[in-house]
């Protein structure tokens, strides 16, 4: 099973959130950027774009990009219905360019918050993934990076929970980590979602390798491929500054994008 087949229910366990994503990103467009209307926008790994459609009813100019033919799907049905352009690609992060995204001019923002960068579980696809969003970046453009680093000492067992209701809709999920392979840098997580409705009560499990990275490994990362500086760094609630040491976890990096060396 994988989980991002359930798009509705993707949807819905992560609707908690948008308010403050949303605010974020628009003060993160006018402060870094200095736009405050039709920004260009691009999310890798959009997912439901579940912030993409609402930045779209903002005013701007919004393209996003997944692997699953369903979370495309779903999302361009959903700026369809809402009448605006249905700007969900069908593709791969770990490459695209201005012309794989149907575009012509390059964007003020990228964004890719939750973690989804860990889908990519090599050095070679995170590298690539990095350079081709610096690429499709204005000089200065930014990416708001969100991801969940490893902290020094992780016991081998965590998990999350979470339970989520809308409407007769009631969920419940788990995300927990079955097996951690330290020197690969791999860990493999299952995650569970309970949906139960007055008519039903069904259960989806999906298993799936995520790369790990202690804060020391991301920024060798970013060295690397030196195409973008951190300009700042929050936690998944947009606080900020977040303490970087070797106990950090939830980090929110404000990447600015350089000039291609
Ligand atoms: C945790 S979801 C995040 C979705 C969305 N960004 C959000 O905030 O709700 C991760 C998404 O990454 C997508 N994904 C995983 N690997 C990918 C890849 N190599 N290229 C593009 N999308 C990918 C999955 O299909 C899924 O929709």
């Amino acid at each position: 099973m994988n989980i991002y087949d359930y798009p509705t229910l993707y949807d819905v366990l992560f609707s908690d959130s948008w308010k403050r994503e949303i605010e974020f990103l628009k003060t993160a467009l006018q402060h870094y950027c200095n736009v405050t209307e039709q920004g260009r926008i691009f999310e890798p790994a959009c997912g439901t774009g579940r912030l993409l459609w609402r930045l779209a009813q903002l005013g701007h100019n919004i393209v996003g990009l997944d692997l699953n033919p369903h979370t495309v799907a779903f999302c361009n049905k959903r700026l369809k219905r809402h009448g605006l352009p249905e700007s969900a690609i069908l593709g791969d992060m770990t490459h695209f360019s201005l012309n794989d995204l149907q575009q012509k001019k390059s964007f003020d923002l990228v964004f890719n918050f939750v973690s989804s960068f860990l889908h990519l579980t090599s050095e070679t696809a995170a590298i690539s993934h990095l350079h081709a969003a610096a690429d499709v970046l204005k000089p200065n453009g930014i990416y708001l990076l969100g991801l969940h680093l490893l902290p020094r000492g992780n016991a081998v067992c965590s998990q999350e929970h979470w339970a989520v209701r809308h409407g007769s809709l009631s969920l419940q999920s788990q995300l927990r980590r079955l097996s951690f392979n330290r020197q690969q840098r791999i860990e493999t997580v299952e995650f569970r979602i309970k949906a139960t409705t007055p008519k039903q009560h069904y259960e989806i499990i999906d298993t799936f390798p995520l790369r790990t990275y202690s804060l020391q490994q991301f920024q060798s990362l970013l060295k690397k491929v030196n195409r973008f500086n951190v300009l700042e760094t929050f936690d998944f609630h947009f606080q900020s500054p977040v303490q970087l040491n070797s106990q950090t976890e939830d980090v929110v990096f404000v990447l600015s994008a350089t000039n291609k060396n």
